[in-house]
């Protein structure tokens, strides 16, 4: 019920029930209610430049094709045949004119509208229908290269639903009038954890970093005379919680960026020079993004990335409540040299990737949760959520949208209480209007 969901998160004590990890019947709501109604990554538009060039991936658990069509636009449907249910594209990725099923032989044109079916003369009847028996069709939209579906017809538009988590994103999307595209494949792993440890990490937990020897990776990757006062626990810095939804950003302020994690060919084009100006004049109206450092992002639900530099992009597939699948590929500014290219690509495989040295530092700590969560005492045990509660605001007005301190949880809290609403409200007119709050913010 309603009531017993909302009882799972209290944002006023700062109490997580951790049965949302692990309980079964919760993870198929999650299926129905917000992975159902929710805008979802599924890639960027560069990995289906041509027309017929198609993707193969997921929604939830419901498998779906992208494919690119005719007239440039880009067309989301359910990779299932409405004949017995088999997969409609069984590869990873390519280019096709037509997509027919392996087991019966129906075929679907790129748009996945139904167009032959075998003895159909011979063996149908006469008002059978081929438009009937297409596969179910997505809605898609693309926001500055990332293709985003929602299977749901009354969802908000892509816009209204990332709100003012847009400047956010721009530091990585928007930093050149070229875009961006992808490079390197789409790489994928498995984490036998619960989506949520992974989605609300990238959200708002610059806490971990600390702690999480991620220190030990970086030093082991840089040059011998680099400067490593640069990476010392940093104090300033912020997050920054969406007004609706739980999309929520961290980043430290005048400090090192991401970049410099991937060594300092890439860490130079990212924090000087005639590219790094160029991001500047476009993003300065928005913050002060030259004084922005290393930072991390969730569109909620499922969407994550790393700004500035680091740039991997991930969608955390559920694969039931206790494995996600990592699809994660890497972008850049279109009309950077090649050679920044080929480095991001080289140093994104060592640091986040699936054997990527920072990745696995995050991934431990969920997976050692995880196997905590089998237990039965683990499970009745609330988890703490407090950091933040109640303390003095840090809203910093040169940021766009509600701000606190880098070491918070108002964004968990905004991420968790934007869970229950969708697990609970069946009606986009209330999930619409009311604001995911911000407890610690004050003038
Ligand atoms: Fe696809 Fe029969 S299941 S044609
Ligand atoms: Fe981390």
């Amino acid at each position: 019920t309603s009531e017993s969901i909302h009882s799972l998160i209290d944002t006023e004590q700062g109490k997580i029930d951790p049965r949302i990890y692990t309980d079964q019947e919760l993870y198929e709501l999650e299926l129905e209610r917000v992975f159902g109604r929710s805008w979802l990554l599924l890639g960027h538009e560069s990995h289906v430049p041509k027309k017929g060039d198609y993707l193969t991936t997921y929604m939830g658990e419901d498998p779906v094709v992208m494919v690119r069509q005719r007239d440039g636009s880009i067309k989301v449907f359910h990779n299932q045949c409405r004949h017995r249910g088999m997969r409609i594209c069984r590869a990873d990725c390519g280019n096709a004119k037509a997509f027919t099923c392996t087991y019966h032989g129906w075929a679907y044109d790129t748009a996945g509208k139904l167009v032959n079916v075998p003895f159909e003369e011979e063996a149908f009847p006469s008002d059978f229908k081929k438009e009937d028996w297409g596969p179910l069709q997505a809605r898609v939209e693309i926001y500055k290269g990332l293709v985003f579906a929602n299977w749901d017809p009354e969802a908000p538009d892509l816009l209204t639903y990332l709100s003012d988590a847009t400047p956010y994103m721009d530091t990585m999307l928007d930093r050149s009038e070229a875009g961006t595209e992808v490079i390197g494949t789409m790489q994928k792993w498995v984490i036998p954890c619960n989506w949520k440890f992974a989605a609300e990490q990238f959200a708002g937990d610059m806490y971990h970093a600390a702690t999480t020897s991620h220190l030990a990776a970086v030093v082991a990757g840089l040059p011998e005379d680099q400067d490593l006062s640069v990476f010392q626990p940093h104090m300033k810095g912020h997050q920054f919680l969406s007004e609706w939804g739980g999309h929520g950003c961290g980043f430290y302020l005048d400090t090192a960026r991401g970049s410099v994690r991937v060594g300092p060919l890439v860490d130079k084009y990212y924090s000087e020079g005639p590219a790094f100006e160029r991001a500047k004049e476009r993003l300065e109206s928005k913050m002060p993004y030259h004084r922005m450092g290393a930072s991390h992002m969730t569109i909620f639900p499922n969407c994550s990335f790393l700004p500035y530099g680091m740039n991997t992009v991930r969608t955390w597939h559920p694969k039931g409540p206790n494995e996600i699948e990592v699809w994660a590929f890497v972008i850049v500014d279109k009309d950077a040299p090649q050679e920044i290219k080929d480095e991001l690509a080289r140093q994104n495989v060592r640091t986040f990737s699936a054997g990527g040295v920072y990745e696995q530092d995050d991934g431990e700590n969920w997976v050692e949760i995880q196997n905590a969560l089998r237990g039965y005492k683990s499970k009745t045990a609330p988890l703490a959520m407090q950091m933040g509660l109640n303390v003095q605001g840090k809203n910093n007005p040169e940021f766009p949208g509600q701000t606190s301190y880098v070491f918070s949880e108002d964004v968990a809290r905004g991420f968790y209480s934007h869970w229950v609403r969708m697990m609970s409200e069946s009606s986009w007119d209330t999930l619409r209007p009311e604001p995911a709050k911000a407890t610690t913010l004050s003038e």
